[in-house]
């Protein structure tokens, strides 16, 4: 199967999943990036049986609509029954890299308000510790060079992603080379330093299961304590 082909079996996996979960008066939390776009393509067929979504971007909000689909803003809801997203990497533990889309505060703030968090991944994203993946910092434009300082005492190296605004009118840095043993350490280490609106670990608030695709199909992993 191509990784292409991994990512549509994750959607329609996380659809399975979460179909039996759902009622009429159910909104739902909806994730970025083209993972997540396979999940709202398969999401479809669902639409007459739940409410509406949340989404954690303009982009996937779109998507949404063009599907028919209702969507709401987050502060007319109290409560979402289910988070689907993607990720670029997970650990055994499912605590997260997230933001290559550059929607990682709005991702954390959708996972905040969602009673379960469902993560949809092909197995390349799927590793033993986390840090391969440059670990995405969304920060306020004014203080990026300071950040990025700030960033390197913590053993990073810093890359502005040149080019990207965010939904929030904020700037990326890209820490690349981080060997992260400690996630949910880092990830307040992080978040402590000014200008820093979120960073892209998921490890305070990890995933609640993980469909993982693969060769062998797409499998069920709970968090490993
Ligand atoms: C966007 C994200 C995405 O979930 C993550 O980048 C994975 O994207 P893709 O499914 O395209 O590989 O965190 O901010």
């Amino acid at each position: 199967m191509t990784q292409d082909e991994l990512k549509q079996a994750v959607g329609q996996a996380a659809v399975d999943y979460i179909a039996p979960k759902l009622h009429r008066d159910s909104i739902i939390g909806v994730g970025t990036g083209s993972t997540a776009n396979c999940f709202i393509d398969a999401l479809a067929r669902l639409k007459d049986d739940f409410n509406g979504a949340v989404a954690s971007s303009d982009a996937s909000a779109e998507r949404l609509r063009k599907l028919g689909i209702t969507v709401y803003d987050l502060n007319e809801v109290s409560e979402l029954e289910v988070y689907v997203d993607g990720a670029d990497e997970s650990n055994a533990q499912l605590e997260l890299i997230k933001g290559g889309g550059a929607a990682l505060t709005r991702e954390k703030i959708v996972t905040a308000v969602s009673k379960e968090f469902v993560c949809i991944a092909d197995e390349s994203k799927w590793v033993g510790v986390l840090g391969r993946f440059p670990l995405p910092v969304e920060v306020i434009p004014m203080a990026r060079s300071y950040v990025a300082r700030e960033l390197v005492k913590l053993g990073g190296d810093p890359v502005y992603r040149e080019g990207v605004l965010t939904d929030n009118g904020c700037v990326i840095l890209d820490v690349h080379h981080l060997e992260i043993m400690e996630p949910k350490k880092l990830e307040a280490e992080i978040n402590q330093i000014a200008g820093v609106v979120t960073n892209g670990l998921f490890a305070q608030r990890g995933a609640d299961v993980l469909l993982l695709g693969g060769k062998d199909g797409v499998k069920t992993i709970y968090p490993k304590y």
